[in-house]
């Protein structure tokens, strides 16, 4: 990029005066011009040219030799000497804005004598600005700066305004002065290579601005978004465009035209205002409560992001205050939101950057009260009015009581009978405008002719996206009156063209529905053009087909441009809709119905719309859009058999429109009023509406008791005197199931003198797959209350209570997320004594942003914020604002490992499992408090209640966990599955996990999990089935552990046991994991370069789902030292059609790694490889990446690949929690634009060299040149750390087979290569021979007699599955001499060792094994290079085998391999019978039991293994003995059995080493027993299998081998 850092004589530029001069330029590829002005008109002899590190790579180059070159030609006309140029490059970051890096750069320039006569170039970011400037202001006193901003925080912010400073221990910005700039030259080229995240952060000041400045700014910046982010963020807008006007794209003039309107507003405060008065305080909007929340998550959120929330904050401080309306608030909050900032601190994306840090409400204002801008004591905040509008001219003076309540996420709901002053009897509102209509009315209304004005509109998302593409369409024009409370359309009867840019929907399903058939109405374009509609990620996921078969059979012509069937669409126009007949299934949306109506009258013939595929979904709304296009003057005929009939015409707009309420929302007031006693009028539903929850005041409050009057647009309820409410004994609320919780709280609080008061609601099944199962959250919440509630079939059954006896639980009410049921129990609230906190009550936001403000405003109830997370320990609050390094601790292996899980997941037995794989104690949270508290748990229940058992839990589980508890270490801790209900609990867990320790969270698939619970009666359960439980927990348990575990069962027995053998898998599993996450055994790859085994690869995984490959996935394996999990290939599950939220992706990734853990040993890479980086992941989702790249860590993989390409924020803090998981540090260079030996490569191997433990870098090769520049560059990292460096493309082949290190392959049975050019396994090997890389070298079987051994067949199948080239021979001979010349020879690779040599051969090697030593004998020669004062030496060593080959085969049998049976047997004294010896006692097994015909060879044997264990000879088989284990040597024709009691005791293994035939009589007798049999020929194969490994340092192929081996057997 370096290279096209401009040269252009003569750019076109903005300027900006300040402080009286024209200071500030602006323009695109400014360098020639910067210098020339610098040079010619800020003289001096020397120029100081400052940057940081990122920067450097990047600019300096052409910086230099463009200055060098203008100040010659500049000296030469002048006849002047040239001047001189220091140039110095800092680290990059906060850190370099320091007392040292000002000292270091004076007295660098004072050793060069450095004089007076200087000129300082501060080309960077705000910190480079901020410390030059300082650096300036006080060098020699005072010489000239000039200021290069290259952020864009730093072009509209710290560049302007001569604020300059360091930073010191105690505080950011303590030391520093104002020194005006000499000039400042903002070049917006420097902004194509800002990341992503800086770009967000400077952009939070640019909103900002325009906020409280110039409306029409912040319209451009609304309607902007996808322009400026383009031209930004494109990296490679070719060589010098937009450097002159001509030259200059639509999306640079936008971006030049919001940072210059930024600067100017900067400007003029500053000229007007240079040193803090009124006017600059307006500059501090967002800024009051942005600090307060940044000195508390500095460094991990940047200060625009802190700004951004600040931002938000403020604006929703003014709207309580009643200053600004809602439509502000949103437009602001959507706004920042689409530029990547986040907008409240209950966000995820936030959530996941500062982990459990949080920012209570206290600490925040209590920094907020040092802040330099407040009056006394009193905090002065900017009030902003509107849009563009602040409220005075300076911030305002706030009370506290009003930012605390603004602040705090909880509310606190005070009853208006304990009011001093209760609030009026009677109140009118309007409330939030529907979400349906509102949509259809925009479109309709664009459609139509005429202008209307839109009142009431829901101001969402979705309105938002649906009112910019009908602009981009030319539909209509917009104006907005009333400060955005009413829009003014003038429609255009139905005129529509090509949007010269794609039309974007973000994620907003109605309006993405609407579109597609819009743009079909387009009658004509020029040649090629297309309308393309496209959306997020996850608009891209949900399915459209049925609406686009249906459109396209009428004529359109519409492609997917992605995947069939979905977003993105493309849409050629073709003389419009055609119209006529259209056969449309509307099973699965009723959205395409609407959607193909609501266009119809605009078909070229009349439209016969025929719904197909039998039931029709939400039939209400399509009633509603035909209501609504008969309000716009066009009818809708309705046939028989779902046919709808519509005639050409055009839409009349009315003179005015107003928005009908959402039905479901106005039910909350007027609940209030039912519950208060009180009057409210909803102005604007009645009788007229189609939304069925309109019908809640007629049918459920006036038979409840309350008076209702409704007119066909207005309802108006008066309530009984409070607790008068009556209850209704049945009331089936089916068409309108969202009002169910309204009249479910209702419910509560009535009386009934004569009947059993109690109130059944039915019909509402639908309600528990909503946000949340709304049933059973109601009976849940209730409870907690004291309000007898419980679930029916279809619906709900609450018994009536008196008010004064109803509790509010002292946590609060859980929301779980969902807007209606904090808004139902906030009906409650405020009846309910003494208070009620509705916790998380941001939730509202969705339908009804400012629920709060109009129920405290209008309908006069008290609120009041509360706080009940954790505040700030006295140490970290003594540490706010200041300098802080964010570090987490060390993992400490010896903590106490917790267990959290859902009940029934195995938490005992896995736990104890876990202890003994550890060697730490089990102990069981109830049992601790069964032990303690005297009591059992169901008693404790029955006696106290959930609530008090929870406090009790939670108490427990911190005594268990505290410093000195003597559980504190060593210990696995299982928990009951509901700890992680209270967040007191969550809090003490996530203590645990800050302070170094586990919690792992117990996964099985919950199917298995009810079907085992319905058999276990021992605990008592909640009213509620086990997948609502799982649906609110598990959140919690994820948000809690750092690590899961899921226990992958894919058999289960009928009660939901899974089967013994599944039960060892999954032990199997449990072990691998907790040996790698406790560090005992990563698992991961030898590296080492040289060793046998090199090179080393990984196997690319490409399918979209393991569970269809499992029995292939060995065979994919074959040979790789590693496996990559491609996650961003695996399929995106869909779930009838509807896209599968989170959690449950996330549960399908867990199982996949789960499987590849089952079925393959090898460590896994877990990678998401993104669509920039060539793979199938969305490029702009940082937060969904490293949200799955953190549960790859929580998973155990034992590898994560990060893309370097991310923000470092991001990479940092996934590192800091990586555990043992080894970090894959990797970028791609997929446009080809970095080739290697660049200084642009060298940046990006820097980065990976600092984040990785392995880095790998792609390029792409087009020839054969690019793999040599490869090697050349291979060649200088040599001495760093472990490099994957290849060439993508067939041309880069050969960096494939040259590189050595963790090389990607493929293999033959895989669907798809991973990436273009990839080799298998056996491909590379063949290469690597045929360059000269890899010697054949031949193996041999040294013995006699021999020719009908199996080893030739076993091993050179080996070598040819994995491709290598050599060879396995026989060499019979009587005499070991005879094979003397052969170990030696050069091309020897190894032997195999069998009767009579295996003790003689000992003479030739160098050094032998432990295993030989014992047992005596040596099966297997191999050779070994040792460095021996630094000269590689050969070495011959010997090993054996043949008791792995036993081991190998018997431990899997056993049932519990690390419980092994006490007795094992060996029968027969020969060279066999050593290796079964040696073999038992390695699997663990106590006592060994030897016989033999003849006793004195078996007491021989004895005493040779007397160093290494106790053998008992026993003299008869009928000995009182029970082996678990029986090896047997002696020869099949021996023809013998054993006496059945030995069979007796238990079921166990026998091993055969006899081999022909396979059944050996005794195998069968054994068998016949019960026994699990192993055969000779098994072993055979293992020991072969053992003896490839030992040769080729690769895991044998050993389903081809077996498979070739019995084939060979049965001829
Ligand atoms: N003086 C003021 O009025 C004022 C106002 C606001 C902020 N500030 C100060 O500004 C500082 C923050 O400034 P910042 O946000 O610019 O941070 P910064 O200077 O640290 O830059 C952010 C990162 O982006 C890199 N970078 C900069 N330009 C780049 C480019 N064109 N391409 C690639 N990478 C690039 C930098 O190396 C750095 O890693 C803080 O110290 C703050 O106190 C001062
Ligand atoms: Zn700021």
């Amino acid at each position: 990029m370096a290279q096209t850092t401009g040269r252009v004589a003569q750019p076109d530029v903005e300027k900006v005066a300040i402080l009286g001069s024209e200071s500030i330029i602006l323009g695109f590829h400014l360098t020639d011009y910067i210098l020339r002005d610098v040079l010619t008109n800020i003289p001096a002899s020397n120029y100081v040219l400052i940057t940081d590190s990122n920067l450097a790579p990047i600019y300096l180059p052409t910086y230099e030799e463009r200055f060098n070159a203008i100040s010659s030609e500049i000296a030469a006309e002048k006849g002047q000497k040239e001047p001189r140029l220091f140039v110095r490059v800092l680290a990059p970051g906060e850190t370099s804005k320091s007392r040292k890096t000002k000292d270091d750069i004076e007295d660098w320039l004072l050793s060069n004598a450095v004089t007076r006569d200087t000129c300082f170039l501060a080309m960077g970011g705000g910190v480079i600005g901020d410390l030059i400037g300082f650096v300036a202001a006080t060098f020699m006193r005072g010489v000239p700066v000039v200021q290069i901003p290259t952020t864009l925080l730093a072009m509209v912010d710290s560049s302007i305004g001569g604020k300059t400073a360091i930073d010191t221990p105690a505080g950011k910005n303590l030391i520093g002065a104002f020194w005006q700039p000499k000039r400042i030259f903002m070049d917006l080229n420097f902004l194509r290579t800002l990341p992503e995240r800086e770009f967000s952060n400077g952009m939070a000041e640019v909103i900002k601005t325009a906020a409280i400045w110039n409306e029409s700014d912040f319209v451009k910046l609304e309607n902007g978004v996808e322009a400026i982010r383009h031209a930004v963020l494109q990296g490679n807008a070719s060589a010098l465009a937009g450097a002159t006007l001509d030259t200059r794209t639509e999306a640079q003039s936008l971006l030049l035209d919001v940072i210059l309107a930024s600067a100017k507003v900067k400007a003029y405060v500053v000229t007007h205002d240079e040193r803090e008065g009124g006017l600059r305080g307006l500059l501090n909007f967002g800024h009051s409560i942005g600090h307060g929340i940044e000195a508390i998550v500095s460094p991990l959120m940047l200060h625009g992001e802190c700004v951004s929330i600040g931002m938000v904050k403020e604006a929703e401080l003014a709207r309580n205050l009643g200053h600004l309306n809602q439509v502000a608030v949103g437009r602001l909050a959507r706004c920042l939101s689409s530029y990547g900032l986040p907008i409240s601190l209950e966000e995820k994306k936030v959530k996941d950057r500062i982990g459990d840090l949080h920012c209570h409400v206290d600490d925040i204002m209590d920094i907020m009260k040092v802040d330099k801008k407040n009056q006394g004591d009193k905090k002065r905040i900017v009030m902003l009015a509107a849009i563009g509008k602040t409220l005075e001219p300076r911030a305002s003076v706030i009370a506290d009581a009003a930012i605390h309540k603004v602040l705090a996420p909880e509310q606190l709901v005070l009853p208006v009978t304990e009011a001093a002053n209760p609030p009026k009897k009677e109140v009118v509102l309007t409330t939030p405008g529907s979400k349906s209509i509102s949509n259809r009315a925009l479109l309709i209304a664009a459609l139509g002719k005429g202008t209307t004005r839109l009142t009431n509109l829901l101001h969402s998302d979705d309105t938002q996206y649906m009112l910019a593409a009908l602009q981009s369409l030319g539909a209509a024009d917009f104006e907005w009156e009333n400060n955005g409370e009413t829009l003014v359309l003038h429609g255009r009867g139905g005129q529509l063209s090509v949007p010269d840019k794609e039309i974007y929907v973000g994620n907003a399903g109605t309006a993405s529905r609407f579109l597609t058939s819009v743009l079909t109405l387009i009658a004509s374009a020029p040649e090629g053009k297309k309308a393309v509609l496209t959306g997020n990620a996850r608009m891209k996921q949900r399915p459209i087909a049925p609406l686009l078969t249906a459109l396209k059979a009428t004529g359109a012509i519409i492609e997917s441009i992605e995947k069939e069937g979905f977003l993105p669409v493309a849409v050629t126009p073709n003389g419009g809709f055609k119209g006529g007949r259209i056969e449309l299934a509307a099973s699965i949306s009723s959205q395409y119905v609407s959607s193909i109506l609501l266009c119809a009258p605009y078909a070229n013939e009349p439209v016969e719309l025929v719904l197909t595929g039998g039931q029709v979904i939400s039939q209400p709304y399509i009633d509603m859009t035909i209501a609504m296009m008969k309000d716009f003057g066009i009818d809708v005929e309705r046939l028989p058999n779902n046919t709808y009939k519509v005639q050409k015409g055009v839409y009349q707009n009315p003179e005015a429109y107003a928005v009908e309420s959402d039905a479901s929302s106005a039910t909350y007031p007027l609940a209030v009023a039912a519950i208060t006693g009180r009057t409210c009028t909803v102005t604007n539903i009645g009788t007229k509406s189609l939304q069925g929850d309109a019908t809640f005041a007629i049918n459920v409050l006036r038979p409840m008791g309350c008076q209702v009057e409704q007119t066909e647009t207005s309802t108006t309820v008066t309530g009984p005197p409070i607790g008068q409410l009556r209850p209704l004994p049945s009331v089936d609320m089916e068409t309108m199931t969202d009002a169910f919780l309204t009249a479910t709280v209702l419910a509560a609080v009535t009386s009934d003198p004569k009947g059993e008061n109690i109130t059944r609601i039915t019909g509402i099944a639908n309600q528990r797959v909503k946000e949340c199962n709304r049933i059973a959250a109601m009976v849940h919440e209730l409870t907690k209350m004291g309000v007898t509630a419980s679930e029916l079939p279809d619906g709900i059954q609450i018994h009536g209570k008196p008010i004064k006896d109803i509790k509010a639980p002292a946590e609060g009410i859980f929301c779980y997320d969902d807007h209606r049921v904090a808004m139902a129990f906030s009906v409650l609230a405020t009846v309910v004594p003494k208070g009620t906190i509705i916790q998380e009550k941001k939730c509202v936001e969705k339908t009804w942003p400012n629920w709060w403000d109009d129920l405290e405003g209008k309908l006069g109830v008290r609120l009041s914020g509360v706080d009940q997370g954790a505040r700030l320990s006295q140490a970290e609050r003594k540490h706010l604002g200041k300098m802080r390094k964010s570090n987490s601790p060390k993992m400490d292996h010896t903590k106490s490992i917790v267990i959290i899980g859902m009940r029934g997941v195995g938490k005992t037995t896995l736990g104890q499992y876990a202890a003994e794989t550890l060697g730490f104690k089990f102990v069981d949270v109830d049992h601790y408090f069964e032990k303690t508290l005297n009591t059992t748990i169901p008693e404790f229940i029955n006696t106290w209640g959930w609530e008090q058992f929870r406090v009790k839990e939670t108490e427990a589980l911190q005594k268990i966990l505290a410093k000195d508890s003597e559980y504190a270490r060593e210990y696995v801790i299982s928990c009951g599955g509901g700890i992680v209900e209270t967040s007191e609990s969550r809090a003490v867990l996530k203590e645990h996990v800050r302070q170094g320790g586990k919690v792992l969270h117990l996964v099985r698939d919950l199917d298995h999990v009810v079907k085992y619970l319905n058999k276990d009666t021992t605990r008592p359960m909640f009213g509620e089935d086990m997948m609502t439980i799982w649906k609110r927990r598990r959140t919690w348990y994820r948000e809690v552990c750092n690590y899961e575990f899921v226990a992958y069962a894919d058999s289960i027995v009928e009660d939901g046991w899974v089967t013994p053998t599944e039960w060892q898998a999954i032990k199997k599993d449990l072990q691998r994991f907790l040996l790698f996450i406790t560090g005992r055994d990563t698992n991961h790859v030898d590296l080492t370069p040289g060793r046998v085994g090199v090179p080393t690869t990984f196997v690319s995984l490409t399918m979209k789902d393991l569970r269809t490959t499992v029995d292939k996935l060995r065979e994919i394996c074959e040979g790789a030292d590693a496996v990559e999990l491609r996650v961003d290939l695996l399929q995106q599950p869909e779930e009838d059609g509807k896209e599968v939220e989170c959690q449950m992706y996330l549960e399908y990734i867990a199982e996949q790694v789960a499987i590849l853990r089952r079925h393959v040993s090898l460590p896994i890479i877990f990678t998401v490889r993104s669509k920039g980086q060539a793979g199938a992941f969305a490029d702009n989702d940082e937060q969904g990446m490293f949200d799955l790249l953190r549960w790859g860590q929580r998973w155990g993989c034992e590898y994560v690949d990060v893309e370097v390409c991310w923000s470092s924020a991001a990479i940092e803090s996934l590192i800091r929690d990586k555990g043992n998981s080894l970090i894959i540090s990797s970028w791609h260079d997929v446009p080809q634009q970095t080739p290697w030996g660049s200084k642009e490569l060298e940046i990006k191997y820097q980065l990976a060299d600092k984040y990785g433990d392995i880095i790998k870098l792609v390029g792409v090769a087009t020839n054969l040149q690019h793999n040599i520049a490869l090697e050349e560059f291979r060649e200088t990292k040599k001495a760093g750390k472990h490099l994957i460096a290849i060439n993508m493309g067939a041309a880069g082949q050969l960096s494939r087979v040259i590189n050595e290190c963790l090389t990607p392959i493929t293999h033959p049975s895989l669907p798809a290569k991973a990436a273009p050019g990839q080799l298998s396994l056996a491909e590379i090997n063949q290469a690597r021979h045929l360059l000269g890389l890899l010697d054949a070298k031949k193996y041999w079987l040294i013995g006699t007699p021999i020719q009908h051994s199996m080893s030739p067949t076993i091993h050179n199948t080996g070598f040819d599955t994995l491709g290598l080239p050599h060879r396995y021979n026989l060499l019979e001979c009587h005499m070991v001499e005879y094979a003397e010349e052969t170990l030696k020879s050069p091309n020897f690779g190894g032997a195999s060792v069998t009767i009579p040599h295996k003790i003689a051969v000992m003479k030739y090697l160098d050094d032998i094994s432990e295993s030989v030593k014992m047992i005596g004998a040596v099966n297997t020669v191999c050779v070994r290079y040792v460095d021996v004062n630094g000269k590689m030496e050969r070495r011959l060593f010997g090993d054996n085998t043949d008791y792995l080959g036993i081991k190998r085969r018997v431990q899997p049998l056993m049932l519990d391999p690390s419980n092994p049976p006490e007795q094992g047997l060996v029968i027969g004294s020969g060279g066999t019978a050593r290796a079964g010896l040696y073999a038992l006692h390695q699997m663990g097994i106590k006592e060994i039991f030897l016989w033999n015909r003849t006793a004195s060879k078996a007491h021989e044997l004895k005493k040779a293994f007397a160093s290494l264990c106790d053998i008992t000879v026993i003299d008869s088989l009928e000995a009182d003995i029970e082996p678990g284990v029986i090896v047997s040597t002696v020869p099949a024709d021996s023809g013998i059995e054993l006496p059945e009691h030995l069979y007796g005791g238990i079921k166990g293994i026998i091993c055969d080493m006899a081999y022909k035939p396979r059944r050996t009589k005794l195998l069968q007798q054994a068998e016949r027993k019960g026994w699990s049999c192993v055969e000779g020929i098994e072993v055979l194969i293992e020991q072969g299998l053992a003896q490839f490994e030992i040769w080729t340092g690769k895991r044998a192929p050993a389903d081809k081998i077996e498979a070739e081996v019995l084939k060979r057997y049965e001829l």
